[in-house]
């Protein structure tokens, strides 16, 4: 049964609650793929920390609103695998070993870093744990033998880098990991913000959060950017741009209304006012099954924690395993086992295993298929 389906692996990370944004971009597809694929929701927290360090407590609450947030949307614990990063030690080791596989220059390289160093004005103070998160992240995916990683445009320098760690570990110390893909197929487009930027993003105030209470919602969308170049309801207007008809082109269902709206709007006489308040009831028939939801799981925290905890139980069987595969194919003597490997050791926890120990000419025991693999080619 194991490894019958791909397995995909999606991240966030816990600074804040999810938004709509969140939601178009990437939720709604997880709720379909997670039919599909094996599917792990990684909750990044220690990836969050690289850029939060002085926030560790947002981070730690964070963790139960991204939580809750993807639990509300319909990803099904049943289905999909949540795991908190944190709670797997050996995604660290990996982390580790991988640094040596790439170089710092590379790292500076990375398009995605340097436009979020120059986002969050990082200047030339930057945390050497943010500048190698691409690193961890190449831990994450090939931990969990993710062959697909749903991300957006902006993540695809990261998932490249990851596999070129991979390809570097397979060319030095025979074929080890599968080459992840990015399957940014499985997201959607941008959604802008309430302001009109490119970008829905908590930092940059324009959010509209699933959590949010109906009177929030209502007063966001009231004050929402519209065409500024319209001053009368009766002036002709413009739709393109005009992030009121953006959400309503991702979320109100009935596509032909939208359309009437949009002629209406474009030849005149119908108000910004009138607009909103139909998208405030669009957006409030979405989320009150969302809130809905959220409150039947906010009201048993114990069963959250519990699932948080049982699927980082489980998938650190399977980061273990790989962990093994990557020290087995190094060539390391392996003095060391990972606590929770398939072998059994579990139980025994760390602690010398005979198997793998240096035998007794003062050679080390050659990890047999990687070597092997590598001969092969
Ligand atoms: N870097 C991703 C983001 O900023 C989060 C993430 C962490 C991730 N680990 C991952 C995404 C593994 C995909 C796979 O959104």
């Amino acid at each position: 049964m194991r490894r019958a389906r791909p397995v995909i692996l999606t991240g966030d990370r816990p600074t804040g609650p999810l938004h709509l944004g969140h939601y178009t971009g990437a939720l709604v597809h997880r709720v379909r793929l997670q039919h599909e694929y094996e599917t792990y929701i990684l909750i990044a927290d220690l990836q969050a920390l690289t850029d939060n360090t002085e926030r560790p407590e947002l981070v730690a609450q964070s963790v139960w609103e991204v939580l809750l947030d993807n639990l509300s949307v319909g990803v099904d614990p049943t289905l999909a695998t949540y795991v908190l990063q944190s709670g797997i030690p050996e995604l660290a080791e990996l982390t580790q070993l991988y640094l040596n596989l790439v170089t710092l220059a590379r790292l500076q390289r990375n398009p995605t870093v340097k436009e979020e160093m120059r986002a969050k004005g990082f200047g030339s103070d930057v945390p050497a744990g943010f500048l190698a998160y691409p690193v961890s992240q190449a831990a994450d995916i090939t931990g969990f033998g993710a062959n697909l990683v749903p991300v957006g445009e902006d993540q695809i320098p990261v998932i490249e880098q990851t596999r070129e760690i991979v390809r570097r570990l397979n060319r030095l110390y025979g074929e080890t990991l599968v080459i992840p893909e990015a399957m940014t197929s499985a997201v959607g487009a941008r959604l802008p913000g309430t302001d009109g930027q490119a970008k829905m993003s908590a930092s940059l105030g324009n959010a509209i959060n699933l959590s949010d209470p109906p009177e929030v919602v209502r007063q966001k969308v009231m004050g929402m950017y519209t065409d500024p170049t319209r001053l009368r309801a009766t002036d002709p207007g413009h739709v393109e741009g005009n992030p009121v008809f953006d959400y309503l082109d991702a979320l109100d269902p009935d596509k032909a209304r939208v359309e009437e709206l949009k002629a209406h709007y474009r030849r005149g006489g119908i108000g910004d006012v009138a607009v909103k308040r139909h998208l405030a009831e669009v957006l409030e028939a979405f989320l009150a099954p969302i809130r809905a939801r959220r409150r039947e799981w906010e009201n048993r925290p114990e069963e959250v924690r519990a699932l948080l905890a049982a699927g980082t139980k489980r998938g650190r069987r399977v980061v273990a395993r790989t962990l093994d595969r990557v020290i087995a194919a190094i060539g390391l003597p392996h003095l060391i086992a990972p606590t929770l490997s398939s072998r059994g050791r579990a139980k025994r926890g760390r602690g010398i295993n005979p198997d793998t120990m240096p035998s007794a000419e003062g050679g080390r025991t050659p990890p047999k298929e990687a070597r092997r693999a590598a001969h092969d080619r």
